[in-house]
């Protein structure tokens, strides 16, 4: 049996809403498992359950074996953090950081070890004794994350804790998240609708949309192979093309006839420059819009298929594309992925 186990979870606000619609997946011990997905999909919802904030209206959830169901919050062992960094102003970051421990009635002398361990984990062994005003968003994020870990939870959960962030604190703060959980060996659950943050942090993602889980894999899995359009949409940039392109991608008559979409990635796309494999595929277009990027550029072209994205790696500072321009796309067939009616991945035809 699984450490974390989530049966058929369904919750129901008031007549209609469907925030989660049969959610079921497990997680390992040590795992770091995403959920990853758009606003209103069901995420904060999902994670307040397991942390016992709020009742399923069907299903269950197990622990480390045992059933959640009549366990209240305050009993489940479970940490959490949240978005906004909830520390306490008028109390240290110690104290801050003991509150759950007092609150279980650990002793003194425990809890300051305790304590002094957590902010050393979390690198704020310094400002144990500043108020939480006097540090920075990201110190007063740690605080939040010393919290949840001093109990010394099963299991950790987080709720977007680096949104409030700015973009070069949140890479560093979550490359540290995800050392500091396999460093303590802790199973958790990380909440975000960033995709990159996703891919970047997860053991495994799971992708949500409208209260249902669209795919579960590694974060190679969920981009490389994407078993619907939504994910193969939400995840990353995917240049999205209809049925009628397919004489365009050269794509047999069969494949398009169980086809109602394409798919391939921008990456997967290359300026002709004369040294395509031979066996590439061209389509003649015409530059729309060029974005210098530094590292890459983007293309964005039309072509009789439609309107393509496509990526220069290391682009030369020389290179210009003006709108209107004339250029030639080379690709792979065994890159383009077809989907069904239902969005859901085809296999064989295109890939
Ligand atoms: N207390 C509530 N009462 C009624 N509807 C709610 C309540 N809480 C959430 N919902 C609805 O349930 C759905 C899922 O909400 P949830 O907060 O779980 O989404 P989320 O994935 O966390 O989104 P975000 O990325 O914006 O935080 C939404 O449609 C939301 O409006
Ligand atoms: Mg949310």
């Amino acid at each position: 049996m699984s450490y974390l186990t989530v049966k058929d979870a369904s919750k129901q606000f008031g007549g209609s809403v469907r925030a989660l619609d049969g959610v079921s997946f497990a997680v390992e011990r040590n795992e770091f498992f995403t959920l990853l997905g758009p606003s209103g999909c069901g995420k904060t919802t999902l994670l307040r359950s397991i942390a016992g904030f709020a009742d399923l209206t069907a299903g269950s959830i197990s622990l480390d074996r045992t059933a959640l169901d009549s366990v209240p919050s305050h009993k489940r062992d479970i940490g959490m953090v949240f978005q906004d960094y909830a520390v306490f102003p008028h109390l240290t970051v110690a104290e801050n950081v003991a509150f759950g421990l007092k609150a279980r009635k650990v002793p003194a002398a425990e809890t300051a070890t305790r304590v002094a361990e957590a902010l050393n984990t979390v690198r704020l062994g310094a400002m144990a004794a500043r108020l939480p005003a006097a540090l920075s968003g990201g110190q007063q994020q740690r605080i939040g994350l010393a919290r949840a870990m001093v109990i010394r939870p099963k299991l950790l959960l987080m709720d977007e804790p680096l949104s409030n962030l700015d973009a070069k604190l949140r890479i560093d703060l979550r490359d540290e998240i995800r050392d500091i959980q396999k460093s303590i060996g802790i199973a958790a659950i990380y909440v975000t609708h960033d995709q990159e943050e996703a891919l970047a942090i997860s053991d495994r993602i799971c992708v949500m949309n409208a209260g249902r889980i669209e795919q579960i894999g590694t974060p190679q899995e969920i981009y490389a192979d994407p078993r619907t359009i939504f994910v193969a949409s939400f995840v990353g940039t995917m240049n999205v093309l209809p049925r009628e392109a397919a004489s365009h991608l050269g794509m047999s008559d069969a494949a398009a006839s169980r086809t109602h979409q394409w798919a391939i990635r921008p990456e997967h796309i290359r300026l002709d420059q004369g040294d395509a494999p031979s066996d590439s595929l061209r389509l003649s277009g015409m530059v729309e819009k060029y974005t210098y990027l530094g590292r890459e550029a983007h293309v964005l072209a039309q072509t009789p298929a439609g309107k393509i994205v496509l990526q220069v790696a290391d682009p030369s500072p020389a290179l210009r594309m003006e709108p209107g321009s004339p250029i030639i796309l080379t690709f792979r067939r065994e890159d383009i992925l077809s989907f069904d009616s239902d969005g859901v991945r085809l296999k064989g035809g295109g890939n």
